[in-house]
């Protein structure tokens, strides 16, 4: 049987607002920052699901910020509009008519080849969407892309399993794996044989000049507990590049593998080929 995302499955996993949002008190500080110089800033969110932090967003500011955002397909929280005016009413969002006027622009596609310009957004956002993701390197590559120059990304890239969720169940596999990440970790980016923790990326931007934070977000919900990553970049340069080779098919054998062994895996690993250049 085909794999479905717990997200396809269960409501209640797309409809996260900024409550949820591990970055969110940095973003409305970045918001209001710019605000002062800008009039109005563009803004996407990449799977944003049900829309909830879009409207959450248009709430407070109102339409000094053009709301976007994208979900893998139509049934991932929104198929059109009206479901975005529902979808803030079970929240208990009031939207005024002229907030109505104001609602994001949804767009279905893939992360990987977003379909905007380039130099568009002032700023990125995304929340538990990044794990989803096949091919995270030109996921982030192409946030670069469209992000402007001195352009800022708010991304939550991953949740990093406790001991206390694995706890002998997937052996095999790590003994496969760079000793040094054997303990408590999911390896969730691999370039051949070795795992490059989230909390690494930074290697990636910085040796290209581009200044970047990665934030240690810890969480907890009925399931699991654990510590997730997240990361603030800055547009500096035309480009990111990651040079990697997203192999597919070891991504989704790795990825197989690692749900057999335990079905509390979610998201997707990635596997590549190459090797690190930092
Ligand atoms: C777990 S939901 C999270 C939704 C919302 N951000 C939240 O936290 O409640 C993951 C979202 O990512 C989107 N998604 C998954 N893979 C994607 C991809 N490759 N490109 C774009 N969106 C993707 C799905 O459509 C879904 O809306």
């Amino acid at each position: 049987m085909k794999y479905k995302p717990n997200y396809a499955r269960d409501d209640t996993k797309i409809g996260r607002g900024l409550k949820k949002f591990h970055l969110s008190k940095k973003l409305i500080v970045e918001i209001k920052t710019r605000l002062k110089k800008n009039k109005t800033l563009r803004i996407l969110e990449i799977g944003c699901g049900k829309g909830i932090v879009l409207l959450e967003l248009l709430k407070i500011f109102g339409n000094k910020l053009e709301l976007y955002g994208l979900n893998l397909n139509r049934y991932h929280g929104i198929k059109d509009k009206k479901d975005l005016i529902i979808n803030a009413k079970d929240k208990d969002i009031i939207l005024s008519d002229f907030d109505k006027r104001n609602l994001p622009k949804i767009s279905f596609g893939n992360a990987i080849k977003l379909p905007y310009n380039e130099n568009y957004f002032d700023i990125v956002i995304s929340n538990v969407t990044f794990v989803h993701i096949k091919n995270k390197a030109k996921a982030l590559e192409n946030v670069y892309r469209v992000l402007k120059l001195r352009g800022i990304a708010f991304l939550q890239l991953d949740s990093y399993m406790t001991e206390y969720t694995f706890k002998g169940k997937i052996p095999g596999l790590y003994t496969r794996l760079n000793k040094k990440y054997q303990k408590n970790y999911l390896p969730r980016f691999m370039i051949g044989k070795e795992c490059i923790p989230i909390k690494d990326f930074s290697k990636f931007f910085e040796t290209q000049g581009i200044k970047i934070k990665v934030i240690r977000a810890p969480f907890k919900d009925k399931l699991k507990e654990g510590v997730g990553y997240a990361v603030i970049f800055w547009k500096s340069s035309d480009m990111l590049k990651f040079n990697l080779i997203y192999d597919k098919e070891k991504s989704e054998r790795l990825t197989k593998f690692m749900r057999s062994k335990n079905p509390i895996v979610y998201g997707v690993i990635d596997v590549y080929k190459g090797k690190t250049n930092y």
